[in-house]
This record gives C-alpha cells, sequence and structure tokens, in this order.
C-alpha cells in the first residue's frame, strides 16, 4: 500500500479552504492469483460523482477486465492510492499485509468470505475497520441490485455450460445433416440455485435435453419454466432463508445411491451444490461417473468448497474411466469483462445506501446494511 500516491488520493477534505469534505472510495488491483476482475469500472464512476464521492483508481486496476488508466480517468476518476481512502472496494478478501495497511473506521467493502474465512474477519475487526461482506448482503427484493453473489454465479453457469461444450465428444443439439442425424446431448444440473439456473438456460440454448435436481423442491417449477425436467428422488432438504440444509447421512446415502442410477444416462453432469459455510455436498461418486458413458463430461462447479464428484480434483482437468471432469476455480473471473460491470453495479447499489452529498453516513438502522455490515466497533450486532 505504496505512500507515493496518497497525496492526492488519501485527502478526502477536498482541497481545504472549508471546500465541504467529499468522501473518497478506492479501488485496487486485485493480487489473487488469475484473478481479472475490478471492483469498480468506469462505468459507474459517474454514478458516484453524483453523489459526491470521488474514485481514486490504482494504477493497473481494470487491467485484467481491459479497462485502462485513461477510461476511469475520462469517467471522472482519479489515479492514486485506493488503500489511503474512506471506502476502499473489493472483489477478494484481503490478505493480512493489505489489512495491515487499513485503519480503524475505513470502510471496506467486498467478498470478505465471513463463512468461510474466520480469521479475515477477525482480523478486519481487530484494526477498527468497518467491513461489509457482499456475501452477507440479504437475498431480499429490495437488494437484488445488490446481489454479488447472484451476478457472480450467473457468470459461472454460463461458463460452466461452455467448459462443458468445449469438452464433450459429442454435440450439444440434436443435428439433422445429409450424413445422418445426432442426437441432442443430455445434460443434467445438479443443485439449481442461481448458478445451476444459469447453466440449465444456457445449455439448452446450446440444444442440449436438459434436467435438473435440487434438494429444494420449490426449485422444481423454475426447473421446468426452462424447458428442462425435474429429477425428483423425493428427499426435501430446505433450510433457512431459502438455502439447502446438509443432509442427513440416510438422506446422503440415499441421494448417491439415487443419483448413480440417474447420471449414467447423461452426456454432461454440471454440478454446482453448495451449503453455506460447508464443504460441497458429494453427490457424484466414483461408481457414477464410472457408470457414464466414455467421452461424457462433468464439470464440477464446487471444486472450491471441495467438490460434489468424488472424482474433482480441484481446479484441475481430469480424465477418470473415460469420463472428463473439469473443476474451474473462480470462473467469473474468466470473463473479466461483464462479471466485473456487474459486480461493480451491485458495489455501486450497496455504496449509494451509504453516500448521500460526499458524505459517508451508513445507517444501521437499514437492514440491508446491517445484515452486510461483518465487523463494526462498538456493535455486537455485526454479523459474522
Ligand atoms: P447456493 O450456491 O448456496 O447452492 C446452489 C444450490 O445447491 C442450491 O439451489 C441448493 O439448494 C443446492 N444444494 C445444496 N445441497 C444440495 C444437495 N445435497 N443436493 C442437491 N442440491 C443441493 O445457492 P444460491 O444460488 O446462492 O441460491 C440460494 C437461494 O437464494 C435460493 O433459494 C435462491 O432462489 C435464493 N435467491 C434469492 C434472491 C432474491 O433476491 N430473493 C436472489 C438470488 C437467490
Amino acid at each position: 500500500m505504496g505512500d507515493e500516491a496518497s497525496g492526492g488520493a488519501a485527502a478526502s477534505t477536498g482541497d481545504g479552504g472549508g471546500t465541504p469534505r467529499s468522501v473518497t472510495v478506492g479501488v485496487p488491483r486485485e493480487i489473487r492469483e488469475g484473478e481479472r476482475r475490478v471492483a469498480l469500472v468506469p462505468k459507474v464512476v459517474g454514478k458516484l460523482s453524483d453523489r459526491g464521492a470521488r474514485v481514486v483508481v490504482e494504477a493497473g486496476a481494470g487491467e485484467g477486465a481491459l479497462l485502462p488508466d485513461s477510461a476511469y480517468t475520462e469517467a471522472g476518476a482519479e489515479i492514486g492510492d485506493p488503500w489511503a481512502c474512506d471506502v476502499v472496494a473489493v472483489v477478494n478478501p484481503p490478505t493480512p499485509e493489505q489489512i495491515g495497511g487499513l485503519h480503524r473506521d475505513q470502510v471496506l467493502i467486498g467478498f470478505l468470505a465471513p463463512l468461510t474465512s474466520p480469521e479475515t474477519v477477525q482480523k478486519l475487526r481487530d484494526a477498527g475497520v468497518v467491513g461489509f461482506a457482499m456475501e452477507s448482503i440479504p437475498r431480499i427484493s429490495r437488494a437484488q441490485g445488490m446481489d454479488a453473489l447472484s451476478s457472480q454465479a450467473n457468470v459461472a453457469g454460463y461458463k460452466a455450460v461452455l467448459a462443458a461444450a468445449e469438452r464433450s465428444t459429442r454435440f450439444f443439439p440434436m443435428l439433422t445433416t445429409a450424413a445422418g442425424t445426432v442426437k441432442p446431448a443430455q445434460a443434467l444440473v445438479l443443485g439449481v440455485g442461481v448458478a445451476g439456473l444459469q447453466a440449465l438456460a444456457t445449455a439448452k440454448r446450446l440444444g442440449a435435453r436438459t434436467t435438473g435436481y435440487d434438494v429444494r423442491p420449490e426449485v422444481a417449477d423454475q426447473v421446468r419454466s426452462l424447458g428442462a425436467q425435474w429429477l425428483d428422488l423425493g428427499i426435501d432438504a430446505a433450510g433457512e432463508g431459502g438455502y439447502a440444509r446438509e443432509l442427513t447421512d440416510d438422506e446422503r446415502a440415499r441421494q448417491q445411491e439415487e443419483l448413480e442410477k440417474a447420471i449414467t444416462g447423461f452426456d454432461v453432469v454440471v454440478t454446482t451444490a453448495l451449503v453455506p459455510g460447508r464443504t460441497a455436498p458429494r453427490l457424484v461418486s466414483a461408481a457414477a461417473v464410472e457408470g457414464m458413458r466414455p467421452g461424457s463430461v462433468v464439470v464440477d462447479m464446487a471444486g472450491e468448497a471441495g467438490g460434489n464428484c468424488e472424482l474433482t480434483e480441484p481446479g484441475e482437468t481430469v480424465v477418470r474411466h473415460d469420463v472428463t471432469i473439469v473443476s474451474p476455480l473462480n470462473l467469473p473471473a474468466s470473463m473479466p469483462e461483464h462479471a466485473s460491470e456487474l459486480y461493480a453495479r451491485n458495489v455501486t447499489a450497496l455504496l449509494e445506501l451509504m453516500i448521500d452529498d460526499g458524505e459517508l453516513s451508513p445507517d444501521f438502522s437499514d437492514e440491508v446494511l446491517a445484515k452486510a455490515c461483518v465487523t463494526r466497533e462498538d456493535d455486537e450486532e455485526a454479523q459474522e
């Protein structure tokens, strides 16, 4: 967190002489390996300026998303030290070194992994940082514009299906040609949340016959509305807040057995099943993979949480029993332009709730801000 630019960037008190204070919002360059997204894009700078905020971007922050510094400055942002700003907007959780450079009462917004990385949250709390986790924004209608889990899951679901099509030895669509007719691929999506719905829609657009499965029965209608079949295994594991709960040992055994039989008939299986804060449920056993036709593909989107397939090697593509098992990590980073644009809109919508007239004044009686805030001094209510 260099100091060299902080003269301009850190100065959040305007140019002195009684000029009203204008809040500064910093945009660092993401340093996670393979990350190409950026927290704010030039398109949203005007919106923040309208609120009286100054946007300060680290040199090269947008490079991965093909957004040059000049695009930011033309939109009204400054190039400088983002870490010295009142608010720092990131995509990935900060490293301990980055947290070390933050100061008391500074606001940090981003994916902060409150459920999977409690040590990050603890460090932010120790540093007195006011942390807003994009994962913790309540999934209520009013906050849909801020729902970064959904915006990024949409990107991931789309790219997962493209990865499957790329690896498949067979066509997705039905083809009628002079050389004969090719049957459409059969694609199964396991876990139909936001990513799963997008995967079903994308596979359908490519011409596959689609089927969806989830442990939340209310998903059946959404699956059918996308022209897909619903695979009913008779297990209801709807949990709290619209999420799934973990299955009991009994349910898990029954599910594995039923899925083993069902999976055999599919050319493509995309898995997205997650339970917040837990290891990903095992849905596709080694035996199920063995039962698939050679040339079939499994794309396991849950690699970061351990994987839904027993044979998954997170981050790798492996071939087992002539079936290709792909476990891409951080899929949204592979489509950095639109993923950044959607994420930037989510972050901006959250910022608009707390910045007005150049002033940063989060109102913690607002349910969205109260729930999104995971570290806040003197408040036992801040979520973990
Ligand atoms: P997620 O990423 O936590 O999980 C993905 C899917 O895996 C879920 O559909 C879950 O039911 C399923 N799953 C978990 N364990 C499973 C198992 N053992 N077998 C099969 N499937 C399993 O889910 P996501 O996409 O974050 O969505 C969570 C909820 O949030 C959903 O109810 C969704 O409709 C809701 N939501 C609400 C929004 C709103 O604004 N009201 C916006 C976006 C999502």
